[in-house]
């Protein structure tokens, strides 16, 4: 096991560790299970019979409704061949709260010659109950335009979800064949829990969900059976923090038409702050837009801060 005070990676199997949690205490679950694809997760076969696949998926969510509050969360990433019985289980077996079917758009894929070629997974989002938190402000994404009708603070980003996968040459990528981008689950956990709120991840592979939660202040217990994947789940706990591996490409649009001089300023400075917090190595890019957006007018009225976003970088 890895531990600090809020981040524990704990080595074994998500039926038996969430077994030994108590009841109602997690606020939010984020699980990302083997989709039954016959991938290789080294000491794991992620190959079962499809009806000792749904007992496996049963068994999981059942701790995982379980030992999450009243008030709690769970997000559940699958494939398509599965995900249609995951929403019959959770809502009908255990009579938990839809939703959001969000969909993550992962841009890129392998190619098909006879059908569609794949290109998204499903996350379904369900509540224990119908009273649960969720921090719109926390997640929203930049407005195309500016309009003094629009609520500037931005937009709900809506059930698509468009995140690259982490390429091989990204150099936060970890050695695991199914590594989820940062900021995809950035999202959930900023939307649906609070700093100091307990995260669960039964399938926490590289350590994605946890690294998000070190960085976002949320505790978090990450369960993993291979001890190599726990081991790379250290390291990358251990790493400096760059910002997070992946962006949803809209958290860099700069709205058409703020002509308004001191409009624009405040604005731009908030976007700092609001969309690319987390996201530092975007900032330098994101100055070069401002300048070739709306460069002349702004050096023009306002003398000292254009160009200098020093003062709200953090
Ligand atoms: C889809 S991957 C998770 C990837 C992770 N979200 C990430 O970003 O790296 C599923 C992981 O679950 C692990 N696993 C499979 N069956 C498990 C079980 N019963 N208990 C705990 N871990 C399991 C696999 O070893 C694999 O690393």
């Amino acid at each position: 096991m890895w531990m600090n005070e809020d981040i524990k990676i704990v080595q074994g199997e998500a039926v038996d560790v969430m077994g030994q949690m108590a009841d109602a205490s997690v606020d939010l679950i984020i699980a990302d299970p083997p989709y039954n694809l016959g991938k290789d997760y080294g000491n794991n076969h992620d190959q079962m019979g499809f009806d000792a696949y749904l007992s496996f998926t049963r068994a999981w969510l059942g701790q995982a409704h379980r030992i999450l509050r009243e008030d709690g969360t769970l997000y559940v990433f699958m494939g398509v061949r599965f995900v249609s019985y995951l929403y019959d289980i959770l809502d009908r077996e255990l009579e938990m709260h839809f939703n959001s079917w969000i969909c993550w758009h992962y841009t890129q894929g392998l190619g098909r010659k006879k059908g569609f070629s794949p290109r998204h997974d499903d996350i379904l989002m369900f509540t224990k109950s119908s009273r649960f938190q969720f921090h719109l402000d926390a997640v929203r994404v930049p407005q195309k335009y500016y309009r003094a009708r629009n609520n500037m603070r931005g937009a709900n980003p809506g059930d698509v979800w468009q995140f690259s996968h982490v390429h091989y040459c990204n150099t936060n990528r970890q050695p695991h064949p199914t590594q989820k981008p940062e900021g995809l689950m950035a999202r959930m956990v900023l939307a649906s829990s609070q700093k100091g709120n307990l995260v669960v991840d039964p399938f926490v592979g590289s350590g994605t969900s946890a690294r998000v939660c070190q960085q976002l202040g949320r505790r978090c217990i990450g369960i993993e059976m291979n001890p190599s994947f726990v081991a790379a789940c250290h390291e990358r706990l251990s790493a400096p923090f760059a910002g997070f591996d992946s962006i949803d490409e809209r958290m860099r649009r700069i709205p058409n038409d703020l002509n308004d001089a001191a409009v624009r300023d405040k604005y731009l400075k908030n976007h700092s702050r609001w969309f690319l917090a987390h996201h530092n190595d975007a900032l330098a890019q994101f100055e070069n837009d401002v300048t070739d957006k709306y460069g002349d007018s702004v050096d023009s009225v306002d003398s000292g801060n254009f160009g200098n976003f020093s003062d709200v970088k953090k």
